[in-house]
């Protein structure tokens, strides 16, 4: 979850005859003095009050944003996640390999294999060989694409 940036993102570019479920996962929550200072909304065309929602709302529960947006926070780290639920979507933005290898291990991507949906896609800025090299295993097509940001290369991969 982080800041809340890729809920906000996700709200605001989903397509409005969707329904979204959105699952975010955070063992580490901003302080609210933190969350305070967040200005997305002064750059992005939205309302302050879904921000605002976004971190206020109560964790373990399924909150609407609006009528088609779904929102649950899990106070957890993604070791510990037990999924009740298939996703067609998984951002996985984790910190970088070099400052929390744990995560980028095998056992945890192929978690997020199994809780994929076929042609579910998973998508991350880390371009690691040994990462790309731990996709493929578990079965996972994988496409690269350009970077955003400083990085040069993102990954999209898809449950086949
Ligand atoms: C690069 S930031 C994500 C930023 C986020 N996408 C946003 O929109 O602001 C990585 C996040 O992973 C969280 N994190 C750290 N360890 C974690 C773990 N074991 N499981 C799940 N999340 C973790 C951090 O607290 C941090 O908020």
């Amino acid at each position: 979850m982080g800041t809340g940036l890729n809920i906000l993102l996700t709200f605001l570019h989903s397509d409005k005859n969707s329904k979204i479920y959105y699952h975010a996962l955070e063992p580490y929550p901003l302080g609210a003095s933190f969350q305070k200072k967040l200005n997305y909304c002064q750059f992005l065309n939205v309302d302050e009050e879904i921000l605002k929602k976004i971190h206020v709302s109560a964790w373990n529960k399924k909150i609407k944003l609006n009528e088609k947006f779904i929102l649950c926070k899990e106070k957890t780290k993604i070791e510990n996640f037990m999924s009740k639920e298939f996703f067609d979507l998984i951002y996985f933005d984790a910190f970088a390999p070099s400052k929390q290898k744990n995560i980028w291990d095998f056992k945890i991507i192929k978690y997020c294999y199994d809780i994929l949906n076929k042609d579910g896609i998973i998508v991350t800025y880390s371009s690691s060989g040994d990462f790309k090299r731990n996709l493929k295993k578990i079965g996972f097509e994988i496409s690269v694409l350009k970077g955003a940001l400083g990085k040069r290369e993102m990954i999209r991969a898809k449950k086949i």
